[in-house]
């Protein structure tokens, strides 16, 4: 078990390069089974979620290849089960994404079904809906969801709900289906076009993604290619994040800064400049954080991925902010751990209602999750002294490499094993 000490109160200053994003890396390889050939995946972060997914086609029989530093040749060929083994399945949510590609390729797919987690619900009754109107059924028995259907057959579907997950799978499972599908009401994220666009190179007919409506042309057959994910606008809202609290200057690259505009719209009305260029911003703060309103929203609204790190940005900024979760129950956890740090919110459901502070203080604190455990690292960068993060995997599920991009900023970060007596802690 490891953790980060992190001795903060320095401006993070330089530049920073961002990696592949998570969210579009964890849908495209899965769909890599569609094309029944070799696919070369190029800019793969190096995350556990993407060695999830790597070691799952493993299992089912693909040929996985590192070629290079964030690049895999996946031959999925020879792919010939259709159960993800249930101890990977539980490691990762995205590990439904296996459904619509198994579905697509051969008509079946098993996974286990996800539970609820720490930011609340996580139905997936609208992927079930997709699958179900192409003429697929579904089974759910002993913890898994069994998906089946020979011959699926092109249809409309109107989502309920704008899903990330249930409009990636309708895609994975329609673009090798008879005739047109037409979703509607779908998610527009970058990750929702980077996997229509992935899908279209292996010979698929998308059309529309980015928008509310997506039309597929069902084809008989998919073919391989090579395909470089884009840039997380996760990722690099996060060092944006850093770079302002810290009150630093840096130069975040290999992003498209058109993706970003939503989060950078909302950093400016805190006081911070966002310099844009063709694929890097420069961030800095031109005086005082300001606070502001955010609502988060299905893109291009504000991502609720970024909320935990706007919340500690604005717990030093001037005024009263108010920050309300529009997608997730229960996206508020980590908020104990900031009052920790001498942090002044209140949280009444959805709503959080902040109090700037003039600094945080450093404490021994913990990652509930992924994003929330990015926003104690930028919390912990803030506060002048030594803090400590704990349950650092769920970080490293999705930021490659974090502490050495820190590192190459200025940051005091280390990661350390934590020694065998201080493991059991009473909660
Ligand atoms: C994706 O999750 C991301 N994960 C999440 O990022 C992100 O927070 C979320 O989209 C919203 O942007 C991946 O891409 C792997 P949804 P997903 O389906 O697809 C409800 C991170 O930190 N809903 O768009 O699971 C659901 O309960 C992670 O990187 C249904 O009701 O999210 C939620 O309220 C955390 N029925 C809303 O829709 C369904 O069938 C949006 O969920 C599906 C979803």
């Amino acid at each position: 078990m490891e953790k980060f000490v992190i001795n903060g109160g320095k401006p993070l200053v330089g530049e920073v390069t961002v990696s592949g994003a998570k969210n579009a890396a964890v849908a495209i390889l899965p769909a890599t089974i569609l094309a029944a050939d070799k696919c070369i995946i190029e800019n793969l972060p190096e995350i556990s979620d993407v060695d999830v997914s790597l070691e799952i086609l493993g299992d089912l029989g693909a040929k996985v290849r590192m070629l290079g530093h964030n690049t895999y040749e996946i031959d999925t060929t020879h792919v010939n089960c259709t159960a993800v083994p249930d101890d990977l399945s539980r490691q990762m949510r995205a590990s439904y994404y296996f459904l619509g590609a198994l579905l697509g390729r051969f008509g079946e797919g098993q996974v286990a079904m996800p539970g609820g987690c720490n930011l609340g619900p996580r139905p997936i009754d609208q992927h079930l809906k997709a699958f179900t109107a192409l003429g697929a059924e579904d089974v759910v028995e002993c913890g898994q969801v069994r998906v089946h259907g020979c011959g699926l057959k092109g249809t409309h579907v109107f989502f309920d709900t704008v899903s990330v997950g249930a409009t990636m799978n309708a895609m994975l499972s329609a673009v090798l289906a008879e005739g047109q599908t037409v979703l509607e009401n779908v998610a527009k994220e970058p990750h929702i076009v980077d996997l229509a666009n992935f899908l279209n190179m292996m010979g698929a007919d998308v059309r529309g993604a980015g928008t509310d409506v997506i039309k597929i042309r069902g084809r008989k057959a998919l073919h391989g290619c090579t395909y470089s994910i884009i840039p997380d606008q996760i990722e690099a809202g996060s060092y944006m994040v850093a770079a302002a609290i810290t009150g630093g200057n840096v130069l975040v690259k290999n992003v498209i800064p058109k993706h970003l505009e939503p989060i950078t719209a909302k950093l400016e009305l805190a006081g911070v400049v966002v310099e844009e260029y063709d694929d890097a911003v420069r961030v800095y703060r031109a005086g005082d954080l300001l606070a502001t309103k955010i609502k988060t929203m299905p893109h291009p609204g504000f991502p609720t991925d970024m909320q935990p790190l706007m919340t500690v940005l604005l717990s030093v900024a001037k005024g009263t902010s108010i920050v309300t979760e529009g997608i997730w129950e229960n996206r508020f956890r980590y908020v104990d751990e900031l009052i920790r740090m001498g942090a002044n919110i209140q949280v009444d459901g959805r709503v959080a209602v902040i109090e700037g502070v003039p600094e945080l203080q450093p404490a021994p604190l913990r990652a509930s999750d992924l994003r929330a455990g990015a926003a104690l690292v930028a919390a912990a960068l803030s506060a002048k002294g030594t803090s400590e993060i704990e349950e650092i995997s769920h970080i490293e599920r999705g930021y490659e490499r974090m502490v050495e991009k820190l590192q190459g900023l200025g940051a005091d970060i280390k990661r350390v094993k934590k020694p065998a007596s201080a493991m059991p802690e009473a909660l």
